[in-house]
């Protein structure tokens, strides 16, 4: 047989390119690779890219200009690009760095054992279409290897919305959502390899509408499926839009149990006339008003969200809008970008904020986001809840898990393993984590 060659994977981005990264590894296992951690004894080094703001796209170029020492080693060496940044710039990333042997965009990954064939015989290969075939069936299905106990799943991909600032529509095409029975099928099986929680993944999740038995299903009845799901414990979803958050979903947020009390729910800003320009379809108010119902289906929710600042045209008064919304929402985590204009997007047609200005709006905005989030974390002091261990932690007989909230929580003297969900108090919260005590054990 053969000798078994080590690819290397570096991921940007999402929690979709995570995903996407453990699928390819999986098809080039087929294909006699297995994993490495060091790029320095890879026979192929592959780049998952992200596209979403130009500060990503340009570190895959500064990465790739970092292998041209390794190349030149190892002449055998193999280069390869995939994700985002590869679908937008398709063959432009070859002649900006010759050494690039193979250029693969998000939808062609099953087809990536074939192009390294090709490289093999000298040849670059390139594959940035969008076919019929659905390529999480031809990808090879996940090895019966043990695993952690959390996962991601990705159930939906592509995004028919359009936002006037953002990639995703044209690097990850149009809304596709994969059937029912294929999504219970991949998560038992991950079940049955050890993992208790699934993170259900899409660029608009919860706009979820696959096939199941008796038509297309909702994600909320998606949700219900894998609720009867035994060893299955917890279940979340990300990324949603507001104009998806339909009334069976809200209501399961109040009535399935294994579905975790938390929401990222985006934004993006709190001015009308932004949002108007953004394409966002909701306004500040239906925002606020969603927002109310999913808090009286379930109160404790944890919100998060993203927010751009310094959006073509943003005045010091939209932005204040922002900053009010975030002050009425709470939110208990958020992600905070500065504009980035994207070339083939609308906006990146309109005149740009000074860009001091922006970083100053993003800076405030942060530290408004930074004190809210503390002050929800500080309030989890005293409250009992259920954690998730999924490492021990570095000191000894500590363990690191995950609230239903989505915090991280440190126990120190657990005698619990990776894997079990145990009551924990929490006695006290600290910069990026909570510490506990469990309870009753
Ligand atoms: N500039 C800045 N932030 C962006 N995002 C998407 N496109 C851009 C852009 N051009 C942010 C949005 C989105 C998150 C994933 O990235 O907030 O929700
Ligand atoms: Fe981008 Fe808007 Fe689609 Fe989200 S909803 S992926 S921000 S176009």
């Amino acid at each position: 047989m053969a000798d078994t060659k080590k690819l290397y994977i570096k991921t940007y981005g999402c929690q979709m390119n995570v995903y996407d990264s453990e699928r390819m590894a999986e098809a080039m296992g087929g294909a006699g690779y297995e994993t490495t951690e060091s790029p320095d004894d890879a026979d192929m080094i592959l780049l998952n890219t992200c596209h979403i703001r130009e500060k990503a796209a340009e570190k895959v170029y500064s990465e790739l200009g970092r292998f041209k020492g390794l190349k030149a080693e190892k002449p055998d060496l193999k280069i390869g690009v995939a994700g985002c940044v590869a679908q937008a710039e398709g063959e432009e990333i070859m002649r900006r760095q010759p050494m690039v042997d193979l250029v693969v965009g998000p939808q062609a990954y099953h087809r990536l054992p074939e192009m390294e064939a090709k490289t093999q015989g000298g040849e670059k290969a390139l594959d940035t279409d969008f076919p019929e075939e659905d390529k999480f069936e031809r990808l090879k299905s996940r090895p019966k290897a043990k695993r952690g106990p959390t996962a991601f799943l990705t159930v939906q991909e592509g995004c028919d919305k359009f936002c006037a600032f953002c990639v995703v529509p044209y690097t990850r095409g149009a809304e596709v959502s994969r059937p029912v029975d294929r999504i219970l099928t991949e998560a038992r099986d991950l079940v049955e390899r050890g993992v208790r929680e699934i993170t259900l993944l899409g660029q608009n999740v919860n706009a979820y509408h696959g096939a199941g038995p008796k038509g297309d299903m909702t994600l909320a009845g998606l949700i219900w499926e894998l609720d009867k799901v035994d060893g299955l414990e917890r279940i979340r979803f990300t990324t949603s839009h507001p104009n998806d958050m339909m009334d069976d979903l809200i209501e399961a947020h109040g009535t399935c149990g294994k579905l975790m009390p938390y929401l990222h729910l985006p934004v993006q800003s709190g001015s009308n006339k932004i949002l108007k320009r953004m394409n966002r379809s909701h306004d500040r108010d239906s925002y606020l008003r969603l927002v109310e119902r999913i808090r009286a289906a379930r109160p404790d929710i944890l919100l998060s969200g993203d927010f751009i600042v310094g959006f073509p045209e943003e005045t010091e008064a939209d932005f204040q809008d922002t900053m009010d919304l975030i002050e009425e929402v709470k939110y208990g985590q958020a992600f905070s970008f500065k504009y980035s204009a994207r070339p083939g997007t609308p906006a990146a047609e309109r005149p740009l904020v000074d860009d001091a200005e922006a970083s100053d709006r993003l800076y405030r905005l942060q530290a408004l986001i930074t004190r809210q989030q503390r002050a929800i974390q500080d309030s989890m002091v005293g409250r009992e809840v259920s954690v998730l261990f999924e490492r021990p932690g570095r000191l000894a007989g500590q363990m690191v898990g995950k609230s239903e909230y989505l915090h991280a929580v440190h126990v120190a003297d657990c005698d619990a393993r990776t894997g079990d969900l145990a009551r924990v108090r929490i006695v006290e919260s600290g910069a990026n984590s909570l510490a506990g005590i469990l309870v009753d054990h």
